[in-house]
């Protein structure tokens, strides 16, 4: 399979992000990327489901929501009411992973778990089997532009043999500090989606930016 590509709207000038959004619509780009935030489980607040709301009636890609905040299973019904097709909950934010997992497919969503750049990817044993993504973040969460931390190129490989061995069919996707430079070695070790957000819209020319970063995986 192809790389994807996932801008996150977070680097964008958020007075415009309609046409952000246009500009996604687009693109070559795979989803849309949201990265919601409660200012407790991560030091910031970004946006909420009204939000999320008014990017789907305009957004002609599937929004990937990743959830920064505490309890995310407090808020499945409300992902899913503001139009999200991907949830991305935190293993270190869930208490009862399996059972937030399972009410994320119930609601009829895509499901994902999210690991902070300390968290093993052994902790992923025993859920991985039912999940369709696993995020592996490359950055500490809570802000965008930060650099990426090396020691994730080691942590795609590891996923990617626990995935190959327990037959698990989930995605690999990286957010933080995706760029030009740190991609080669995601997609090398196994990244399937690269979320990119500075990178794409500070760009002169954020079209060209998704395009020139999805060539890296054409492919491979
Ligand atoms: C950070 C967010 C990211 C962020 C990435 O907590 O989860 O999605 O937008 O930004 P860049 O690509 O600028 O590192
Ligand atoms: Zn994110």
């Amino acid at each position: 399979m192809n790389l994807q590509v996932a801008p996150s709207l977070l680097a964008a000038d958020f007075a415009r992000l309609g046409e952000a959004v246009e500009i996604v619509n687009r693109s070559d780009a795979s989803l849309i990327h949201i990265d919601v935030m409660d200012g407790m489980f991560v030091p910031n607040i970004s946006v909420g489901f009204p939000v999320i709301a008014s990017i789907s009636r305009v957004a002609e890609k599937p929004l990937d929501v990743h959830m920064m905040v505490v309890d995310p299973g407090r808020f499945v019904g409300a992902v899913r009411d503001a139009g999200a097709h991907l949830m991305n909950v935190h293993y270190e934010a869930c208490t009862h992973l399996n059972r937030v997992i399972a009410s994320i497919h119930e609601a009829g969503m895509k499901a994902g778990v999210t690991l902070n750049p300390a968290t093993p990817v052994g902790m992923l044993e025993d859920i991985i089997g039912d999940v369709d993504m696993v995020l592996l973040m490359s950055v500490n969460p809570g802000f965008g532009g930060q650099k990426f931390i090396p020691g994730t190129i080691a942590k795609v490989r590891r996923l990617h043999e626990l995935i190959a061995l327990s037959g698990s069919q989930a995605l690999i996707e990286i957010d933080g500090g995706v760029d030009l430079n740190t991609a080669p070695a995601l997609i090398e070790a196994g990244a399937d989606i690269l979320v990119a957000g500075s990178y794409v819209f500070k760009a002169p020319d954020p079209i060209r930016a998704i395009h020139d970063l999805r060539l890296l995986g054409e492919n491979r």
